[in-house]
């Protein structure tokens, strides 16, 4: 048994936990183009998406599923050709909504009394006129949505592959991108049906682990 048919039967049937799904997770590119998610698997995957973490929980991401295997077929083209564009099971574009900092009374709506009164304040200080932290939030939100999307995926079972190798003008155009949005990066999601080459080279661990100070 591959260890790709192997990985997906012991998450569906015994589940998988954390540590093994970062194990077993690699950039898959080879999908089964017949195969769809259920509703509800897409639900479980997207409402995991949504506990991912995000500074003053402004909740920014914005999760574009790709659907309509015409606008798939245009965003292949504008992904040098990439087949997982179009025969993964799910395609979803990493959004975010730049502006959600101005909007915050939802973010602390649940919050315990006089939270919200120091918090709604806080959001603005932080980010008004400060376009380049605005950007730099929306990568790092959507970055840890995106790792959310990979393991929740990988523990249902299924593979994925991260992809930024598309023109972000021309993808931002096909899906109608809001001007105070930016893209993130998009994941293919599916029934992987080639399994990935061994890891190519991982760095050394004293290279990447700093203690303390560089
Ligand atoms: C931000 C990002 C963008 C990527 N873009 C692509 C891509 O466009 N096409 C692709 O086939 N793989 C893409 N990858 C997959 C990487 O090549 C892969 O994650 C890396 O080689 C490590 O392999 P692994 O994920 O299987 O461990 C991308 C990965 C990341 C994190």
């Amino acid at each position: 048994m591959s260890r790709l048919v192997l990985s997906r039967k012991l998450s569906l049937f015994e589940g998988m936990d954390t540590l093994s799904a970062i194990q077993a997770r690699r950039a898959i590119k080879h999908y089964d183009p017949e195969h769809r998610l259920t509703d509800e698997e897409e639900k479980t995957l997207l409402e995991a998406a949504m506990q991912s973490p995000t500074a003053f929980n402004i909740q920014h991401w914005r999760f574009v599923l790709v659907k309509d295997p015409e606008v798939r077929q245009q965003i292949r083209a504008a992904a040098w050709d990439q087949a997982q564009v179009t025969d993964a099971s799910l395609l979803i574009i990493l959004a975010a909504n730049k502006a959600a900092w101005q909007d915050p009374a939802a973010y602390w709506a649940n919050a315990p009394e006089g939270v919200s009164d120091f918090m709604l304040p806080a959001i603005n200080q932080y980010y008004a006129g400060r376009e380049q932290v605005q950007q730099d939030e929306c990568m790092r939100s959507c970055g840890m949505a995106g790792m959310t999307i990979m393991l929740a995926a990988k523990a249902m079972g299924y593979d994925t592959c991260p992809m930024d190798g598309f023109d972000f003008d021309a993808v931002g155009k096909i899906i109608n991108l809001p001007n105070d949005h930016v893209i993130s990066f998009m994941i293919a999601v599916g029934k992987g049906t080639k399994e990935a080459w061994p890891k190519p080279g991982q760095l050394p661990y004293d290279q990447v682990v700093i203690n303390n100070t560089f």
